[in-house]
């Protein structure tokens, strides 16, 4: 039922005869059941069954496209696939795709928890983000990426890193399925300022590399967010070392990192070398607004907001 409210909320709120007639879900299975390449499998299942249920619900009758389709895929082996596709629609009108590994393998090929919450923290605080050029550290999928694109051409600059070279693809992936044109500077690893004409770029950036060699698009952000970055406590000081310095490097500057806390040990790893830094840390958890309703369907109770600053100097 959820699922239905958030796939098509205009039919979904509609009334019941307008949810249920056959045109509407043959219209359902032309555009998004029928395609290929999504949604997944055990996604398509839970759909259809929950469509079910609702026309039972409301006896009405299924449409025999989608019940033929059905008794044969739920029947069927299930199919080896590489990529699945998740859609969502994060306004009224805009549509987005994320290409996701069907099966989990690399933990940046797959949209978590931590970016959906920041992604409707930053649907909901638009002027947090308006004139400033933004950086994501370990973008993964690109969620963020997608909704901060969404801003412009309130913000400057988009951006988005990552290192492995597997999800630096995807990510440049995600933006052009989503017709954004990025700098591509991963394969076109140079310092010519032709190459850097759009205002979202994707750019190859690892924590534990030496700082004072990254691109300068990256250290001329003036936002920094980050989502689901803090998960390995071998990483913290890297990543909180990388923040510091990108901290120091302009006047005002701030960052947004949403986190899951899934190891308490991992987290207070993290916490104690911002510590150690000296950094401003606040928890905004919930002190901030956030898009409501959210378009994601996700559990936000493990998820932390922290804003982080310089301490300021007197
Ligand atoms: C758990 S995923 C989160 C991905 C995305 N932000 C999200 O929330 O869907 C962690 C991300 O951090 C990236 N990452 C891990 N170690 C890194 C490093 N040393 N330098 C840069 N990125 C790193 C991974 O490649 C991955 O994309």
């Amino acid at each position: 039922m959820q699922l239905l409210a958030l796939e098509y909320p205009q039919v979904f709120n509609a009334k019941a005869e307008l949810i249920l007639n056959d045109a509407l879900q043959q219209m359902i299975y032309e555009s998004v059941l029928h395609q290929a390449d999504r949604p997944s499998r055990s996604y398509y299942l839970r759909f259809v069954k929950l469509l079910i249920e609702t026309l039972e619900r409301h006896d009405q009758a299924i449409n025999e496209t989608i019940l033929e389709d059905f008794t044969t895929s739920y029947s069927a082996q299930a199919p080896a696939k590489e990529y699945i596709y998740k859609s969502y629609c994060i306004t009224d009108d805009k549509w987005i795709t994320l290409k996701n590994e069907a099966v989990y393998n690399l933990v940046g090929m797959t949209t978590w928890g931590a970016a959906y919450l920041l992604s409707d923290f930053i649907l909901a605080n638009k002027q947090l983000f308006q004139g400033h050029s933004v950086l994501e550290l370990g973008a993964g999928t690109g969620l963020v990426g997608v909704v901060l694109n969404q801003l412009k051409p309130d913000i400057k600059q988009v951006v988005l890193t990552d290192y492995a070279p597997v999800v630096l693809n995807n990510l440049i992936d995600n933006m052009n399925i989503n017709g954004i044109q990025v700098n591509d500077l991963v394969s076109n690893n140079t310092n010519d300022q032709s190459s850097k004409k759009e205002d979202m770029s994707v750019v190859e950036f690892d924590w534990e590399a030496d700082f004072d060699q990254c691109d300068p698009f990256v250290k001329q952000c003036e936002v920094i967010v980050g989502a689901d970055i803090v998960y390995e406590p071998s990483l913290c000081r890297y990543l909180v070392s990388v923040l510091n310095q990108l901290l120091q490097h302009g006047n005002n500057r701030v960052a947004y990192i949403a986190s899951t806390i899934r190891n308490e040990s991992t987290f207070a790893t993290f916490q104690q070398v911002l510590d150690e830094h000296q950094l401003l840390v606040t928890d905004i958890t919930h002190t901030s607004s956030y898009l409501t309703p959210s378009p994601f369907e996700y559990d936000r109770t493990q998820i932390v907001l922290f804003q982080i600053q310089l301490r300021p100097t007197h």
